[in-house]
């Protein structure tokens, strides 16, 4: 029986987790108090977190129907992410690994998006059994990863970001387009009633043979169409065009690195996790790509794609029944943690 929180960005979560089953797994999200300022304030979502925690906290035992003895063991998000969100989860996960005398595993926070697209069923359960070699996706609000993944718990980045990540294209461009914060879902909402060939905007990067991804000329290419189209900013069909375009480039350019970058690694099976794997454009075009490509794809469940502490447990857990150390219980938050790297 393990607990894990995270607490990295603007969510406070925190799971229960048993034999790769996830029992609770509690979410409190502060999107309507970081919507006032249009985009996450950070010294806000440390003292919402060290409201939330222990809430989440109780919640989650609660609903697991177990008593805090009962725990074996207390994970949490270690890093990357806002210093003094991280800061929250990971003392008071701490503490608490402390006051029991358990053991406390530090986790990647993108090393859990990693593996979530593994977490299937309901209840929620690791189906680490069907493991296949396989090349990862990761897009979400703070990175943009291809990871090549040849073994449970063994990969290596093939590409990322040399700028924006995919979630922050999405949010900025919706905030050009004046749509409410938080953008990306919005933006994928009006895009469904338009037309994607409406305006050509450019895919960065599509044809360079690398594995890197740009996205802040996208953005840029935005501002300055709309510039000369102040009328897009007003809620109609042309927005919703407009929408549908810029989604339809960040997508395009999405899929054929990752389909690239699959057949560059020799996989037959590509996985997707983060933020902004809800999107429903990217999850229809990811499955046409692959389908005709016969490869098998796993594409993290919508309630997994944002950020949870059930994904973060099960990972936390792989790593305590495979015998990975556990991490020291006063070790700090890493925000600058880069994936793969130990510290
Ligand atoms: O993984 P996540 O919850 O947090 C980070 O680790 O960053 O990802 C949040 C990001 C945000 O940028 C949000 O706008 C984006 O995921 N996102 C979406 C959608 N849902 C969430 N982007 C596009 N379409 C969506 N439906
Ligand atoms: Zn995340």
């Amino acid at each position: 029986m393990l607990l894990a929180i995270e607490s990295s960005c603007d969510e406070s979560s925190a799971a229960v987790i048993r034999e790769g089953r996830i029992l609770a797994n509690v979410v409190s999200s502060q999107t309507k108090l970081h919507a006032l300022y249009g985009g996450v304030v950070p010294e806000l979502a440390t003292r919402e977190h060290l409201r939330n925690i222990p809430m989440v906290v109780r919640l989650a035992l609660t609903q697991a129907g177990i008593r805090p003895d009962q725990l074996e063991a207390i994970a949490a998000t270690q890093g990357p992410g806002l210093p003094n969100a991280l800061m929250t989860g990971l003392k008071f996960a701490q503490g608490l690994a402390f006051a029991l005398d358990r053991p406390f595993f530090g986790i990647h926070h993108h090393e859990a998006h990693l593996y979530s697209p593994w977490i299937q069923g309901d209840p929620p359960a690791a189906r680490f059994d069907r493991f296949v070699s396989n090349l990862s996706l990761i897009v979400s609000g703070g990175h943009t990863l291809l990871v090549q993944v040849p073994r449970l718990l063994e990969h290596s980045i093939l590409g990322g970001t040399v700028d924006d990540a995919a979630g922050e294209c999405f949010d900025k461009v919706a905030k050009l387009i004046g749509l409410p914060y938080p953008g990306g879902p919005e933006l994928d909402r009006l895009a469904a009633q338009g037309n994607p060939q409406a305006f050509p905007f450019p895919r960065p990067m599509l044809k360079d043979p690398g594995f890197e991804f740009s996205f802040s000329g996208l953005k840029t290419s935005v501002r300055y169409f709309l510039e000369k189209h102040p009328e897009l900013r007003t809620p109609g069909a042309a927005q919703n065009d407009l929408c549908a375009s810029v989604q339809a480039a960040i997508v395009e350019v999405l899929v054929a690195k990752t389909i690239r970058a699959a057949e560059f690694a020799g996989v037959s099976c590509i996985t997707a996790s983060g933020g902004v794997t809800c999107n429903r454009g990217l999850r229809k075009s990811l499955a046409m790509a692959c389908s005709s490509r016969r490869i098998q794809l796993l594409l993290a469940e919508p309630s997994l794609c944002t950020d949870n502490a059930g994904m973060i447990g099960i990972l936390a857990e792989r790593k305590w029944s495979t015998g990975a150390p556990s991490t020291p219980i006063d070790s700090e938050a890493l925000p600058h943690w880069k994936l793969g790297e130990s510290f």
